[in-house]
């Protein structure tokens, strides 16, 4: 094993230990909540949001620990808008991460409030940062703030409303690089900046903007491409749906190969935004291979 597929799967099993410690606690008030909440989160997933908090943070040298309650909030917003994602008003798909979507097990009201329960609960995990931490309450704000503006109506919301308008629609190749940049690429790029704005570093923040954009342009390619050629058993998700729902897609507009070329592209764009010192840099170059060359 190389040091950095140790040191990966050390930080994943710190995350998964983070998550299951985090979801363990009984809600009176509404427990079937909590356990809708509990069922997506836990059903698995790659962990790659926090994993790359994780790594950004140890290109700048803040170590793991620090970083649990932002790698916590990333993972609660991802699965948030995944079950979201799966309803039938956007999606419509059955199978995630292995299993029955979020609806399909607890229905669709159900589904909703647990989106809505993730997506306040990864905001209160980031505020707590504000109470006895290494960071200033500033810098607290300033990524309570990153975090917001990227998830929000300008950011993964902006996206999956161009994403849905799209359905249908021939869009140019920026058009699509809009949605896919919006709806993916803005998480991703929260995600890598979240330890810059904790250690208010705002050289490394603007690297990591660069780098997290491409990044999650890259991973949505390909995701595109896996909805073509993947294998769902593996993926533990259906694949043809974006055909069925005449979803903008890079396959569907420039095919399968051009559209791995470009992934390859952003890959290197990517690997270049964090400019000639690549000393720490590593991990955060590791997650980004292995994102790209995955199979589920
Ligand atoms: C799926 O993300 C949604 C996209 C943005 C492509 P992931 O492929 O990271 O999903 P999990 O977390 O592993 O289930
Ligand atoms: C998911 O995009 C993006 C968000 C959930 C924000 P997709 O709809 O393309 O992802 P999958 O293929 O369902 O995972
Ligand atoms: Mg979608
Ligand atoms: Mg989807």
């Amino acid at each position: 094993m190389t040091p950095e597929a140790e040191w990966m799967a050390v930080a994943r099993i710190l995350v998964e230990k983070w998550i299951q410690a985090d979801l363990d606690r009984p809600n009176p008030m509404a427990e079937r909540i909590i356990e809708a909440m509990r069922y997506s989160v836990l059903a698995g997933g790659k962990r790659l949001r926090p994993l790359l908090v994780l790594a950004a943070g140890d290109y700048l040298r803040v170590p793991l620990e620090s970083l649990r309650l932002p790698a916590l909030a990333l993972e609660y917003i991802h699965t948030y808008s995944l079950i979201h994602d799966d309803l039938p008003a956007m999606d419509n798909d059955d199978l995630r991460r292995g299993k029955p979507t979020n609806h399909k097990v607890f229905g669709e009201a159900l589904a909703i409030l647990a989106g809505d329960g993730l997506l306040n609960e990864a905001f209160l995990k980031l505020s707590e940062l504000g109470v006895d931490s290494e960071f200033s309450s500033g810098n607290v704000l300033r990524a309570l703030r990153g975090l917001a503006r990227a998830s929000g109506a300008e950011g993964l919301i902006a996206g999956q409303t161009l994403d849905l308008a799209s359905e249908h629609q021939e869009l140019s190749l920026a058009g699509l690089q809009t949605v896919h940049g919006r709806k993916t690429g803005a998480l991703f790029q929260a995600a890598c900046q979240m330890p810059a704005w904790l250690t208010g570093n705002m050289d490394a923040a603007d690297r990591l903007h660069r780098f997290g954009w491409h990044f999650g342009l890259a991973f949505q390619i390909v995701d595109d491409i896996l909805n073509v050629v993947g294998d769902a058993a593996i993926m533990g998700k259906s694949t043809g749906t974006d055909s069925n729902l005449s979803k903008a897609t890079y396959p569907r507009l420039v095919g399968v190969e051009a559209s791995w070329m470009m992934a390859r592209g952003h890959v290197q764009s990517a690997e270049e935004a964090l400019g000639p010192d690549l000393d720490n840099a590593q991990r955060l170059l590791s997650l980004l291979r292995q994102a790209v060359n995955r199979v589920a």
